[in-house]
């Protein structure tokens, strides 16, 4: 039997996608974005999102079929993000799925948003060598996790957030300078005038894989507060939170690879777009013996692209499909790839 193309459909926060995937390899994509409308709130507001998918998601899946040259009638398997995520925002994408899949009579497979970060990479740089480190960097995550086969194993995490994600962080404080949503890009457009040593903002957890930032974000703030009355240096605390953001990040994924005899590390998420990140990372592997792999900017911020990786991964693998009466799980952990109570059974029974 020949391999299917898998239909990957992500909706989980503001942006809207959708890619289509085969044996690995990228086909075509389509992506919207609702950021614009929620710059003015100075962060994503659910309903807006909600129904910016619901406007956004049949013309983006057009987009991904016509970049690929392909029919709707072409799609062989449908994946879509079910969690974690907004569960308005999580819905319509979960809608819009179903019905592609009953409609096509083609089977559903439900994916873990955080399992896309991963397998974004390997429309990049070819399948994941096995086991490696993987730093995921987003918005709402900041883990360092251990990963063997994506879609078989599940996924061992050595460290978490304790509180805020590292792109939280950067969108928070981003708020505090002035600086317009999402804060990431801004820190780091203003950074790039700035001195990175101006201000010694605390590298919390030094010996731990567990992260946390939002006593760094406390920082930052106290420190735009000490200058009330007086011009904020915003280049300069830019250039400063950024570098302690990937000090700390790049650390702690480095000392990972070494402690567990790991070869390569895969930086992914909205954050692994980061200059200043990428940067480090690269100096610090290569001082290190480490294989580096992080995703072009654009497969790291969200997109549909990794979803149906994940789903090409799946049905490669053989996975179970999804029952038409899958939920969304808005604060689902990582534990595997596939995110349906098919796949957690076979995980229990493992
Ligand atoms: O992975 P992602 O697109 O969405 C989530 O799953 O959360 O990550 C979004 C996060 C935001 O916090 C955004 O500020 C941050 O990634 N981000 C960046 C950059 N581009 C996006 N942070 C630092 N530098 C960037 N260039
Ligand atoms: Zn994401």
């Amino acid at each position: 039997m020949g391999s299917r193309i898998v239909l990957g459909i992500e909706s989980s926060c503001d942006e809207t996608g959708a890619g289509l995937v085969r044996d690995g390899r990228l086909l075509g994509h389509g992506l919207a974005s609702s950021m614009d409308e929620h710059a003015r709130f100075g962060g994503v507001v659910p309903e807006i999102a909600a129904r910016a998918h619901v406007h956004a998601l049949r013309p983006v899946i057009q987009r991904a079929l016509d970049t690929a040259g392909l029919r709707m009638s072409d799609i062989g398997a449908v994946a879509v993000t079910t969690g974690p995520g907004l569960s308005g925002a999580l819905q319509v994408g979960l809608a819009g799925a179903k019905a592609v899949a009953y409609a096509l009579g083609v089977p559903l497979h439900g994916v873990h948003h955080l399992a896309g970060h991963v397998a974004a990479d390997t429309l990049e740089h070819g399948p994941l060598p096995e086991p490696c480190m993987v730093l995921i960097v987003s918005g709402g995550h900041t883990s360092l996790l251990l990963v063997r086969d994506l879609a078989r194993d599940p996924i061992a995490h050595l460290g978490d957030t304790l509180d805020d994600a590292a792109g939280e962080c950067f969108d928070k404080v981003a708020r505090v300078f002035g600086l317009p949503y999402p804060g990431g890009p801004a820190i780091q457009r203003a950074a790039r005038t700035g001195d990175p040593r101006a201000v010694p903002f605390p590298r919390p957890l030094p010996g731990s894989y567990d992260f946390s930032f939002s006593g760094l974000k406390t920082a930052a703030a106290r420190w735009a507060e000490g200058h009330t009355g007086r011009d904020l240096p915003v280049a300069d605390g830019a250039a400063s939170l950024q570098e302690a953001v990937a000090d700390v990040l790049t650390r702690k994924a480095v000392a990972a690879c070494v402690e567990h005899g790991v070869g390569t590390l895969i930086v992914v998420g909205g954050v692994a777009a980061n200059s200043r990140v990428r940067a480090l990372a690269e100096e610090r592997c290569r001082a290190a013996g480490i294989a580096l792999r992080v995703p072009p900017p654009g497969l790291c911020t969200d997109n549909g692209a990794m979803i149906a990786a994940v789903g090409d991964l799946l049905v490669r693998a053989g996975a179970a499909p999804a029952p038409l009466d899958l939920s969304i799980d808005p604060s689902a952990p990582l534990e595997y790839a596939a995110l349906h109570p098919a796949a957690s059974l076979a995980g229990a029974a493992r």
